[in-house]
């Protein structure tokens, strides 16, 4: 299924998404760094990603010193929580890639708060991508998830950073676990090479359906407002979070 920028596929079952997931983000990668030098990437936190991101971490012919690592949200937790969206990736991406230190940007979770937090995350993308004052960075990739209340990054349904603009906000937790959150704003998802949403579970069938065939509702359904300006938008699914599609 596609339709002029965004794409829907549908994989055979968990293994073949986790598989076909972790090709596409080896092929960007090998791309990016062919074309430009280097590899832009912001993570997600959640389950469905930890084998994926292990299986990326397996991936040959990348050169992990061309690329750059970023959260699309995080828990305000300490790094080594066991919530803690920097730790997953870690744990199955960072600890087996011989990646240089200076090229992972993980939220700064020491802050006095987390609006202080996002504030200096947003600086360090800002210096990162040499960025004028409102400008927005141009991830090559940025990798979502999806909750089973739609939310997307920490954009959860009827919160306040939905509204924000800017490049990082904080957020209040909509679902456990109950902690703050620092997310990427709507503007800068949406002003990404390339946004890859990883989701499955039959749980999230009936809020997939909406967000992907029902009218935009950002309050609401929060990951349907994703929608890059210029860019590519790609769903990866398995069959049974994606049983109530009808199809394009
Ligand atoms: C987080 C996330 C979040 C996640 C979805 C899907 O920090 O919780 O980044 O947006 O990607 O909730 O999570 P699951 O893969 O666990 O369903």
């Amino acid at each position: 299924m596609s339709t002029q920028n965004r794409t829907i596929i549908v994989a055979a079952d968990e293994a073949e998404q986790t598989e076909r997931a972790a090709d596409l983000m080896a092929e960007r990668a090998r791309a990016a760094i062919g074309e430009r030098g280097r590899f832009t990437l912001a993570l997600a936190g959640g389950s469905t990603v930890r084998p994926i991101y292990e299986r990326f971490a397996a991936a040959e012919s990348i050169n992990w010193s061309c690329v750059y690592l970023f959260w699309g949200d995080e828990r305000y937790v300490d790094p080594a929580n066991p919530y803690s969206n920097y730790r997953l990736s870690k744990e199955s991406l960072i600890d087996r890639i011989p990646i240089p230190p200076g090229n992972v940007f993980a939220v700064p979770t020491g802050e006095r708060n987390p609006a202080a937090g996002a504030k200096k995350y947003s600086e360090c993308i800002q210096t990162f991508f040499d960025l004028k004052a409102d400008d927005l960075p141009r991830f090559d990739l940025i990798q979502l998830g999806m909750g089973p209340d739609g939310h997307t990054a920490s954009l959860f349904p009827h919160s306040a950073a939905l509204a924000k603009r800017g490049i990082a906000v904080m957020n209040h937790a909509g679902l456990a676990p109950w902690v703050d959150r620092v997310t990427f704003t709507f503007e800068t998802i949406n002003h990404a090479a390339c946004v890859l949403f990883i989701a499955r579970g039959a749980e999230k069938a009936t809020t997939l359906h909406q967000v992907l065939e029902g009218a935009p509702n950002t309050k609401h359904r929060p990951a349907g407002s994703v929608a890059p300006v210029d860019g590519e938008l790609i769903w990866l699914l398995e069959p049974a979070i994606a049983s109530q599609l009808r199809g394009e």
